[in-house]
């Protein structure tokens, strides 16, 4: 099984996901989670690039690396694990790209960024997907103490294009569950376990 967690940065996903991996895990499952991009050698390195605030990078270069990292972890570590039975929790896949580099960047048309998300996952999908919905302004003051990355720093108008992306991915798409991720931890845990729990005992 393949749960994914989307959201703007600041949205908690970290905090969530590390609580519903305990409550997998006591449930009886072996659970592996993943960050994107990252989580092999190849794509913790491509995530040095796209982040460092020194690199310019074209957007369509930029939807190029964060697929290129996405291929390595599917295909050497995700793919196997799920054969194997585990669950796989990743923080952030391909909705992460249709929402930043398609509906923010504008990098290539939503088609094409289709075509281009399905070769890098190696046509895997998500069963689940746990949008954390936040505002920009709540997304702003959570990240006030870091220091900001290269995507980061793109800006009010580029953020709102991001959530307007996952707004509308949130209404098209079934595996999609939007959480009021403006509330108190323990309250988004419980209705994400609530739903979790209810896909697991099927
Ligand atoms: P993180 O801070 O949640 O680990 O994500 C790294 C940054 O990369 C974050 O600003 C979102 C961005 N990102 C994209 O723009 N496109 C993608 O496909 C992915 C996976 C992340």
């Amino acid at each position: 099984m393949l749960i994914t967690f989307e959201g703007i940065d600041g949205s908690g996903k970290t905090t969530q996901i590390s609580l519903l991996r305990e409550k997998i895990e006591a449930f009886g499952r072996i659970v592996r989670v993943f960050r994107e991009p990252g989580g092999t050698a190849v794509s913790e390195k491509i995530r040095l690039m796209l982040l460092d605030p020194e690199m310019d990078i074209n957007p369509v270069s930029e939807l190029l690396l964060f697929s290129a990292a996405r291929s390595q972890l599917i295909a050497s570590t995700v793919k196997p694990l799920l054969e194997q039975g585990a669950v796989v929790i990743l923080d952030r896949f391909y909705d992460s790209t249709v929402a930043y580099q398609g509906y923010g960047r504008g990098a290539v048309a939503l088609e094409t960024l289709d075509r281009i998300n399905t070769i890098a996952s190696h046509g895997l999908e998500p069963d689940l997907t746990f949008y954390l919905k936040i505002s920009r302004d709540t997304s702003k003051k959570r990240m006030q103490l870091d220091v900001s990355d290269r995507m980061e720093q793109s800006g009010d108008i580029f953020y709102q294009r991001v959530i307007n992306g996952f707004d509308v991915l949130a209404a098209q798409l079934k595996r999609f569950r939007t959480v009021d991720a403006e509330l108190d931890v323990a309250l988004i845990h419980d209705q994400i376990w609530a739903q979790a729990r209810e896909y697991l005992s099927r």
